[in-house]
């Protein structure tokens, strides 16, 4: 959560480029926004709460002068969206400026510190104590590089953050632990970024910073050291994501392009086969699997569980990554703990692979290149969704799901099933095509205060995941049901109410799911049917009916009945006046545990 960037340019319009990249991390939070940028007037900071755009217009951000700095959207962690506690934040003096991402574990402590050293404090933010602990070991006599050092080892938690400051004007200094920051080099121009999507429009050849390495970047360059000072040779990658990728490109909102965009994210994920059976050729042999991941990525570990035992008959648990650490006691030396995240960067999922590491093989399925559980992870799966912007994981989710059904055709040597995947881009483009019907759908059904969602089996994840995506993005209440746990204590909350969407795919749980919609019909509720086109069953049973090609079998059905699900959160939410690409509360990435 936050998100920062920095820049050092040939000329002076560092602030419209600043504005310009913290607008494209505002998915990393939206509660403030703030610039410092330095010129021979010293350094300016102009910062508020509230979204970029509204504070933009009222400061006017891109005014700023200076070829130098830095930048910051904020999601609230310790302190209220206000601004004061919006960064940059400052040194007594105002001549150092840090922006922050992460948290300091212990900045109660050494704020009391500094406040009986003298030290004024203007905020409630964790992240200030970083600017005056500078401040007060540059003015024990270290240089700017010494007093940042120093600062460093007195923080406890996790952080990237980046510095300019007045006395060692036209650099920026900073480092990253536990937090994501990229560096970027352009044109004798340098950037710093939480994530590449801010600066792609700049530059695609980024330098991924380990934990504990510090930088230093000026007109000459980059530095980068790692924690004993020692400079470390880093290599500079090019990422093949393009700044069209992270733009709307026609789309109202970032989550519609990228439920449009899935097609084409299982394509480029099916590409991955040869490098996913290079890795199961050095798979030991593995007794059992353990899946662990937060969220969305959570959803996708429950069908990876149907679908290995399944497939392989191997043992499956799954794990949520926060739960983890009370719960690992089943894994040993014989178990592959498959660590599920798009972003990679996930604190719950992260700390949970540390402890894995320790007792396991482990696995990361990951979106980002370069982020930290990539390099944590002894085995690494690429998801190539491209960047996903909106707050609400869509595409990844499909990238993740293709991922794990290579992996489980890789690992049962499975041929039927690698070409059964090869026809999902198709068939989900004629799934897309129903988006007129479900917007009509959608505009029946926005008012309901409470949804049902059920399936059995492999529809059972489906049903979770689509209640996510309508909590999260229409703020309407939605619960994902075992279909078969109805009867057990949920079926008092329903009547004419409460809608039910049914996840019905041909299959062995067909029929047995089908009783259940009889039960809630029977208790008065208007059910949303997803099934085959040519169930004539459900469609009699069903007030409104989702169709879906034929040959689509239950195995597969995690992969396409997901997508309008998807759709139909979408355009309740654009209809209740929402914006699905920024759900109150929530942030993109979540590095608090
Ligand atoms: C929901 C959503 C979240 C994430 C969760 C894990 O739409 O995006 O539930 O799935 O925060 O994030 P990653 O996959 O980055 O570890």
């Amino acid at each position: 959560m936050c998100g920062i960037v920095g820049c050092i340019l040939k000329t002076d319009k560092a602030a419209p480029v600043l504005l310009d990249c913290v607008q494209r991390l505002e998915y990393r939070g939206y509660d403030s926004v703030g610039i410092a940028t330095y010129s021979s007037s010293g350094i300016k900071i102009r910062k508020d709460k509230g979204k970029i755009d509204e504070v933009s217009e009222e400061l006017h951000l891109e005014e700023l002068p200076g070829e130098v700095g830095i930048g910051h959207v904020r999601w609230a962690t310790h302190g209220l969206p206000t601004r004061e506690n919006a960064h940059p934040h400052t040194d007594c003096e105002g001549k150092i400026a840090v922006v922050h991402n992460g948290i300091i574990e212990n900045y109660k402590e050494l704020k009391d510190q500094l406040v009986s050293e003298g030290h004024q404090f203007l905020s409630q933010t964790d992240t200030e104590v970083i600017a005056h602990l500078i401040e007060k070991y540059h003015k024990e006599g270290f240089n700017l590089e010494g007093a940042i050092n120093k600062a460093i080892s007195k923080l406890h938690g996790s952080y990237a953050f980046a510095v300019i400051s007045t006395d060692e004007p036209n650099k920026i200094m900073g480092v990253r632990k536990e937090s994501p920051l990229i560096l970027g080099l352009g044109d004798g121009e340098y950037f710093l970024a939480s994530d590449a999507p801010a600066i792609l429009q700049h530059t695609r050849r980024i330098i991924y910073l380990a934990d504990h390495e510090t930088f230093t970047m000026d007109e000459d360059g980059i530095t980068v050291k790692d924690r004993n000072g020692q400079i470390v040779d880093k290599k500079v990658e090019t990422i093949k994501w393009t700044p069209e990728m992270a733009q709307k490109g026609g789309y109202s909102h970032f989550m519609l392009k990228e439920i449009h965009e899935q097609p084409e994210a299982v394509k480029n994920t099916l590409s991955e086969v040869s490098d996913i059976e290079n890795i199961v050729s050095q798979f030991p042999q593995f007794k059992r699997i353990t899946f662990v991941a937060c969220g969305t990525s959570h959803h996708a570990s429950l069908v990876g569980k149907y679908l290995f035992e399944a497939l392989l008959g191997l043992p499956t648990d799954v794990v949520l990554a926060s739960e983890f650490e009370f719960s690992e006691g089943a894994i040993d030396p014989d178990s592959l703990v498959i660590f599920i995240s798009q972003s990679g960067e996930t604190a719950d999922t992260l700390k949970a692979l540390k402890i894995a590491n320790k007792k396991a093989k482990t696995l990361a399925i990951v979106n980002v290149l370069g982020s930290t559980a990539t390099r944590e992870a002894d085995y690494v799966i690429f998801t190539r969704a491209g960047p996903e912007i909106g707050v609400a994981a869509t595409k990844t989710y499909i990238s993740q799901l293709t991922c794990i059904y290579l992996l489980a055709a890789c690992m049962g040597k499975n041929r039927e099933l690698l070409d059964e995947l090869q026809q999902i881009p198709d068939y989900m483009k004629t799934v897309l095509l129903l988006e007129e019907d479900i917007k009509e759908m959608a505009a029946k059904y926005k008012d309901a205060q409470d949804f049902f969602f059920i399936g059995r089996g492999f529809s059972y994840p489906t049903a979770m995941e689509g209640a996510l995506k309508l909590k999260e993005i229409t703020y309407i209440h939605g619960e994902g049901y075992a279909a078969g746990e109805l009867k057990h204590g949920p079926l008092a909350l329903i009547d004419d109410d409460v809608p039910v969407v049914a996840v019905v795919p041909p299959g062995k749980s067909h029929d047995r799911t089908l009783s259940n919609v009889e039960e809630v019909k029977a208790r008065g509720a208007r059910v949303i049917g997803l099934g085959s086109e040519d169930d004539q069953v459900l469609s009699y049973e069903a007030s409104d009916m989702i169709k879906f090609p034929s040959q689509i079998r239950e195995l597969i059905s995690p992969l396409l009945y997901v997508v309008p699900l998807q759709l139909l959160s979408y355009h309740m939410s654009v209809q209740r006046g929402i914006d699905p690409d920024k759900p109150k509360n929530l942030a993109k990435c979540v590095t608090v545990e």
